[in-house]
């Protein structure tokens, strides 16, 4: 035995590479982690697991399988195509986690996201990481035409968006009447993985990318009607220096490129947007005159060359074309026909640390099913990507089963606990002389629940200095500490979730 181990330390300091250790290199497997993925239904409102476990393995052990466990095993190198196809993927390695609801902006009017199952598994080899997300399409819709431009025999106009089919699973949303709006018409993937935390909230027990995400929603754009988009969705890390790293799947914007947005979350406080690219060109161009800054305001600014050459434009053609870079030209005067279409994104090749993520999908029309691949070098060497690499790994969670909440017994809950006597009994709020005295919960997730009690006050405290001093000099206005647990906070959002009312007055 002790030669063997004496031989192994001889390699390694030879420098042969860890290949030839393959089967007793212990040392090399990746540090255990905690992380967040949320799958995003044509909105911004989402769905998944702030805090899940990877469990890193040499040997696979499929009895560490949990609803928040999700295990990667060593697999050979090049066993794993990124082709949007999951038959290199062996199922009893897979996690089915239950998405709950994560985040409904609360006055946003769209749709809600309803909760559903997620299939998750990762692997690693030598050199890259693996993941593998599988899930139904809340829409039966791959939602692939986000802003299509579309000629309508005058101009080209942004595509409107379409309520969902009816008899779909986002029938349980609970705003499913309410017409799309906002730009919203896309599918996305997002993955969280610390970087830096010391705050601590990715461990067991923690927040996970709660304690970043929607950091300003208490404060500011939520608390005014209609608020959407960015406004809702500022997110940063809240202590200086810590860092996450995200990745951000799209089925429009980065499904042609063959990647992701993989950028990076950094400190900031109030409504500081502290998302940031990491270094590199984007997948994407928007293919709009407008935001390129270009003379001639609200048009594409690009066509497809095959297209044109192929003589698709001037042909009633439906077909929504996806060109690559090399494959765009500027528009043409050209005969365009009723209904020809034109993307909106114009996919190209990211650069730098942009790049460094490879990511593909596919839609299967009668699952109405996405499988997405995606692969990462393990240690990309840039400091804001979470690196794979071996170390001291994240303590397993304490309570690995997922968390569904009772809708019943959170109803019960929100009396008992006394939230009805702010927040009103249907969790709408209290809007008085213009302004939002008691903010309007009831599209809270159980996770913006607990942030909410559980944040270190401190740091409340201090977030609440920045807005009015009317809302820091009034003690009404804090939220008190009310210590519920983790099912008790998603009890109470199921139920909250139910109580929509439009308006929200
Ligand atoms: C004494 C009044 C009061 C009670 C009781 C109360 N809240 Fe609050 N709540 C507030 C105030 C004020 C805010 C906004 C300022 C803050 O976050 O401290 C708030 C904020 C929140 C938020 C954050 C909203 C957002 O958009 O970020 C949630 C979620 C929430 N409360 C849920 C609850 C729940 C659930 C209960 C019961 C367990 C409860 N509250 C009890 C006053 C109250």
């Amino acid at each position: 035995m002790k030669q063997l181990i004496f031989l192994s330390c001889l390699l390694v300091t030879l420098g042969t590479g860890t290949r030839a250790l393959a089967h007793t290199d212990e040392a090399n497997v990746p540090a255990d982690t905690y992380f967040a993925m949320a799958v995003t239904e044509n909105s911004h409102n989402h769905y998944g697991e702030n805090l899940l476990y990877l469990d890193f393995q040499e040997h696979i052990d499929i009895s560490k399988i949990a609803p928040r466990i999700v295990i990667s095993p060593r697999i050979k190198g090049g066993n794993i195509t990124i082709d949007g196809k999951a038959k290199d993927w062996n199922p009893t390695y897979l996690t089915t986690i239950w998405g709950r609801v994560m985040n409904n902006y609360p006055l946003s009017e769209f749709y809600d996201a309803v909760p559903n199952e997620i299939t998750l598994g990762s692997a690693w080899d030598e050199d890259f990481i693996y993941f593998l997300v599988q899930w139904e399409d809340a829409n039966h819709d791959a939602s692939t035409n986000r802003n299509l431009w579309t000629y309508d025999g005058k101009a080209w106009q942004k595509k409107k968006h379409v309520k969902p089919n009816k008899g779909t699973p986002a029938k349980k949303a609970v705003n499913k009447g309410d017409e799309v709006f906002g730009k919203e018409s896309e599918d996305r993937v997002f993955f969280m993985f610390p970087v830096r935390d010391m705050q601590r909230n990715f461990r067991a027990g923690g927040l996970g990318c709660a304690a970043y995400c929607h950091a300003n929603a208490e404060l500011s754009a939520v608390t005014t009607e209609g608020a959407i988009g960015e406004d809702v969705a500022a997110m940063h890390t809240n202590v200086p220096k810590d860092k996450a790293d995200v990745w951000h799947w799209m089925s429009t914007r980065t499904l042609p490129s063959n990647t992701l947005k993989d950028g990076h979350l950094v400190y900031g406080i109030g409504d500081y947007n502290g998302r940031k690219a990491d270094r590199g060109d984007n997948p994407t161009v928007d293919n709009d005159t407008k935001k390129l800054k270009m003379s001639k305001k609200g048009q594409p600014a690009y066509m497809s060359y095959r297209d044109l050459a192929g003589g698709n434009y001037g042909n009633s053609n439906k077909n929504q074309s996806k060109f690559e870079s090399h494959d765009a030209i500027p528009i043409q005067k050209t005969k365009f026909a009723k209904g020809d279409t034109i993307p909106y994104s114009i996919s190209r090749p990211s650069t730098g640390s942009r790049g460094d993520v490879t990511a593909f999908a596919t839609f299967d029309e009668k699952t109405y099913r996405w499988t997405l691949e995606i692969k990462r070098a393990r240690n990309t060497g840039d400091g804001n990507d979470y690196q794979f690499i071996a170390g001291t790994g994240a303590n397993a969670p304490d309570n690995p089963a997922a968390i569904i909440g009772d809708p019943k017994r959170g109803g019960q809950l929100y009396l008992t606990h006394g939230c009805s006597a702010c927040h009103q009994e249907k969790g709408q709020g209290l809007y008085q002389g213009g302004k939002w005295t008691f903010p309007r919960v009831q599209r809270a997730s159980g996770a913006t629940i607990l942030k909410t009690v559980l944040q270190n006050r401190e740091m409340r405290g201090a977030v609440r200095s920045f807005i009015a001093d009317e809302m820091k000099n009034s003690s009404l206005r804090i939220m008190p500490d009310i210590h519920i647990s983790e099912q008790e906070a998603e009890d109470i959002a199921s139920w909250l979730q139910q109580q929509f009312t439009p308006t929200g007055k």
